[in-house]
């Protein structure tokens, strides 16, 4: 049989209409070479396997496919109930199409219930991707016992609706297949929601990730996935609230998928020069599409730094953590709104707020909605319901505003209520007053400037000496001479680069005696430079420990910050730790030696120098390595002198490197020397197992920092897991001491301050192989859990955005 039809395809020019059919009398094998066709060969129906995971075997799903694009399956029927061979029959049976395996049980089948049967029935696959059940004595003008349409898996195909229908009662969601190889059903599901006005969510597990906005004209097409090649169509009737698309040409292909990860995909492929051209477009595709970004109240506009706003008339409920970009409690009133008398701020080009918690009267025109508003107590804010003909209809909100985004070129009108003391609104009769206030602002403007100039002036004409408080205090080059320097660097040539970081540029370069130095040479004119060379000359000249890189020199003329130092043969820690071509250099003797030179220059800096101080932005780009791979701490740019008798200092400008910033100098910037026991202990447990703290973070599956990672297994009894294989391999290798360290480290990075040991103590530890150590309490952990609760893609993006809060709020950042 098989082989008739084999034979029969080859053959036949009819056959994709035989193949595209199966009718009652008739059962169809499918196996990997029988598919199922539609009449003009454009979707395939058959067998497939997703890539091969070792745990489980093999996987056998039946589903479509562009017959041109064989990799993209746009529906899958048996998604939860694989088969294990690619080996089964469809067949109409008791009213419905079923998927056999080869042991005969039904798989998978169409459910269809309460259908009298009135003549045979017959399965088609049609050439726009539905798969449809009728009576065969019918056509698709009759209608469908059932389609494939109605019941999407993850992929929109063109003409297909998401959403309700009032005639099947079915409301149409996208279910994401669960990993990219994996097409069960996912966490991810995207729904249209039924109210007025409608709009529709990607949502995980339940709780909205992305939200489109309101169904009405105003709304912004790229919450809909945008279409280059097409249109979309929001239908919102009575009998019908859906989405759906369509293709401007024939024979371009285009599908919306939610992707595993909760991120909608849409692609279109395009015939050129016999290939087929991929384009692509992915939503969400910008921080502000998360749903409730900024958090209650906070308004999320792409186009401010930081992104997140509150609402005038608002402030954020934790200033600090607001500050730390954890904006998740969002804005709350500055004062409480009252009954009477308030007042209401107009925004543009709104994004509404979550309709979850509004009222919506169609009857009502923009007018009466502010009067209903101002009626109800709790209400929160108003705007019109519908945006065609110049808008009409009224929604007021009875909570917190959600979900807040300012659009560009999108959006409408939102109105919110404030209490009078929170706004100038600027009515009429408010004008007078706002003109003195206009006045009054430009002279204290004029005069501020005025100062500015004359203290400019002043300054120019003092010398530029005193700006540093130098203790070798002289200005020009001290030690050797701004030529001297030029021509050691070989007029500071790009091929002497060593380095680069925030402030500066690092070179090296050789005296005309053969000695090799290296230049920093600070950025001109900027007062983060001005401050750093000061700090670096003052503090860095004071100390002297064989732990700790020497400054040689300095320059500081025409215009020109340059600190010149020992140069030394092997660059930084971070180039062998985190390199896997490099650490194998790095025995773990070696790493011993590495992580008790850099104790013994910290322990120096607390207490043992003339001028004790906190480092403040240890990390291993800032620890360098000798010939002899001995660490010398570099960098005092961001270090504080500190007084002894004080437990712990305060700043408002925190400094520092995300990963390696102890909890609470990142969060209030409480610096003591227990903040650089924690970036130490952050080093060591990094030499320790050759893994960034941060990127551990961004990757890690659980979403857990390497620090609680380490000591999660440390609890269990496997401290010596994942630790860097070259450890391992090492002939000095010692489990116990290996154990030992990290046990130290992880003293270093516990949460509280208090808890952790001084450097003093570390020493000690380090210097003894018997004396009794405590266990380690729970690990500081900087960046909130619900920072990354969004899916992978989101991840990467918050990623990228830490970064630039790092460049925000922190004046350090790695690489430097
Ligand atoms: C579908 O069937 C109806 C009658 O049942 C007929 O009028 C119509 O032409 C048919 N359409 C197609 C496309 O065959
Ligand atoms: C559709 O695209 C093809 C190939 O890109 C092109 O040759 C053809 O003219 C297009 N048809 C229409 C109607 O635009
Ligand atoms: C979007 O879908 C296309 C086609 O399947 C795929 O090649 C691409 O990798 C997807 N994009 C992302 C970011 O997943
Ligand atoms: C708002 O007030 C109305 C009555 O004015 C009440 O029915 C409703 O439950 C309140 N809603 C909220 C969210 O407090």
């Amino acid at each position: 049989m098989r082989i008739v039809l084999f034979l029969f395809v080859l053959f036949h020019k009819g056959f994709s209409v035989y193949n595209s059919r199966i009718s009652s009398s008739a059962a169809f094998d499918i196996s990997i070479q029988n598919k199922i066709s539609s009449p003009k060969s454009i979707l395939e129906l058959g067998f497939f396997k997703p890539a091969p995971s070792s745990s489980v075997g093999d996987r056998w799903y039946l589903g479509m496919w562009y017959r041109k694009l064989p990799n993209e399956v746009v529906w899958v029927a048996n998604r939860d109930n694989p088969l294990s061979k690619p080996i089964g029959t469809l067949k109409i049976f008791n009213n419905n199409l079923h998927l056999f395996d080869h042991t005969s049980n039904s798989v998978w089948s169409t459910q269809v219930t309460g259908q009298s049967l009135k003549s045979d029935l017959t399965a088609e696959l049609l050439d726009n991707g539905n798969l449809v059940l009728r009576y065969s004595n019918e056509n698709e003008t009759s209608g469908f016992l059932w389609q494939s349409f109605d019941f999407p898996t993850d992929t929109l195909l063109p003409n297909m609706k998401v959403g309700w229908d009032k005639n099947s009662g079915l409301n149409r969601i996208l279910q994401s297949w669960k990993g990219i190889n994996d097409p069960s059903t996912g966490d991810y599901t995207y729904k249209v929601e039924i109210r007025e006005p409608p709009e529709s969510y990607i949502r995980k597990k339940g709780k909205p990730t992305v939200r489109s906005g309101p169904w009405n004209s105003m709304s912004d097409a790229d919450t809909h996935g945008k279409l280059r090649y097409g249109t979309y169509d929001l239908t919102v009737r009575d009998e019908e609230i859906s989405y759906s698309f369509t293709i401007s040409n024939d024979s371009f292909f285009s599908i919306l998928r939610l992707d595993h990860n909760g991120v909608l995909n849409r692609s279109t492929w395009i015939p050129t020069s016999g290939e087929l051209k991929w384009i692509g477009y992915l939503l969400p595709d910008d921080p502000c599409y998360e749903y409730n970004k900024c958090g209650p109240n906070g308004l999320c506009d792409i186009n401010t730094s930081p992104i997140c706003n509150c609402i005038k008339g608002f402030q954020a409920k934790h200033q600090e953590a607001w500050e730390l970009r954890d904006t998740e409690e969002g804005c709350v009133r500055k004062t409480q709104s009252k009954c009477n008398g308030d007042q209401f701020l107009k925004l543009q080009t709104m994004k509404l707020p979550d309709t979850v918690v509004s009222i919506v009267d169609m009857k009502l025109g923009l007018k009466e909605c502010k009067k209903k508003c101002l009626a109800t107590c709790n209400c929160t804010a108003y705007a019109n319901a519908n945006m065609e003909n110049g808008g009409s209809g009224c929604v007021i909100w009875v909570g917190e505003l959600l979900d807040l985004r300012k659009y560009k070129n999108a959006g409408q009108d939102l109105y919110v209520r404030l209490r009078m003391e929170a706004i100038d609104i600027g009515d009429e009769g408010k004008n007078n007053t706002k003109i003195i206030f206009i006045i009054v602002g430009v002279v204290i403007l004029l005069l501020l400037s005025f100062i500015i100039m004359v203290c400019v002036w002043k300054r120019k004409k003092r010398p530029p000496t005193k700006a540093i408080t130098a203790p070798i205090g002289e200005l020009h080059c001290e030690e050797m001479t701004l030529e001297t320097v030029v021509v050691a660097t070989q007029g500071f040539s790009d091929s002497n680069k060593i380095g680069q970081g925030g402030f500066g540029i690092v070179y090296k370069g050789r005296l005309l005696g053969g000695q090799e130095i290296a230049v920093k040479r600070l950025l001109k004119m900027s007062t983060q430079g001005i401050d750093e060379f000061k700090n670096e000359l003052s503090l860095n000249a004071s100390v002297q420990h064989v732990n700790l890189v020497q400054l040689l020199g300095y320059c500081f003329e025409g215009g020109e910050m340059i600190l010149i130092y020992e140069y030394l043969e092997n660059s930084s820690l971070d180039k062998f730790i985190f390199d896997k071509s490099q650490s194998s250099k790095l025995t773990w003797e070696k790493r011993v030696q590495i992580i008790n030179g850099i104790s013994r220059g910290l322990l120096y800096l607390h207490q043992d120098s003339r001028r004790p101080m906190v480092h403040r932005d240890l990390k291993p780009s800032n620890i360098l390595l000798d010939q002899d791979m001995i660490p010398k701490i570099s960098d005092f740019g961001m270090s504080k002198l500190f007084d002894k008798r004080t437990t712990a200092a305060n700043t408002t400008k925190i400094v520092g490197t995300f990963g390696y910033m102890s909890p609470e100098y990142a969060e209030d910037g409480t610096y003591s020397t227990k903040s650089d026991v924690f970036s130490f202990g952050v080093v060591l447990l990094e030499i320790i197992f050759g893994v960034k703290n941060r990127d551990f973070y961004i990757y890690s599956e659980n979403e857990e920092s390497l620090l609680t990672y380490i000591w999660r297994n440390w609890k269990e009894g496997k401290g010596l897991d994942s630790i860097d294989q070259v450890i391992l391999d090492s002939s000095t290798f010692q489990p116990h001491q290996v154990k030992r360290c990290i046990q130290i480290g992880l003293l270093c990075v516990q949460e509280r301050a208090e808890d952790r040991p001084t450097m003093l103590l570390v020493s000690v530890m380090f210097a003894s192989d018997t004396m009794e150590i405590d266990p380690p309490g729970p690990p500081g952990y900087l960046v909130r859990r619900s920072h990354l609760e969004t899916g992978s893609s989101s991840r990467k993006k918050l990623n990228e955005e830490s970064w630039t809060v790092a460049e925000v709020t922190y004046s350090a950042i790695e690489p430097r």
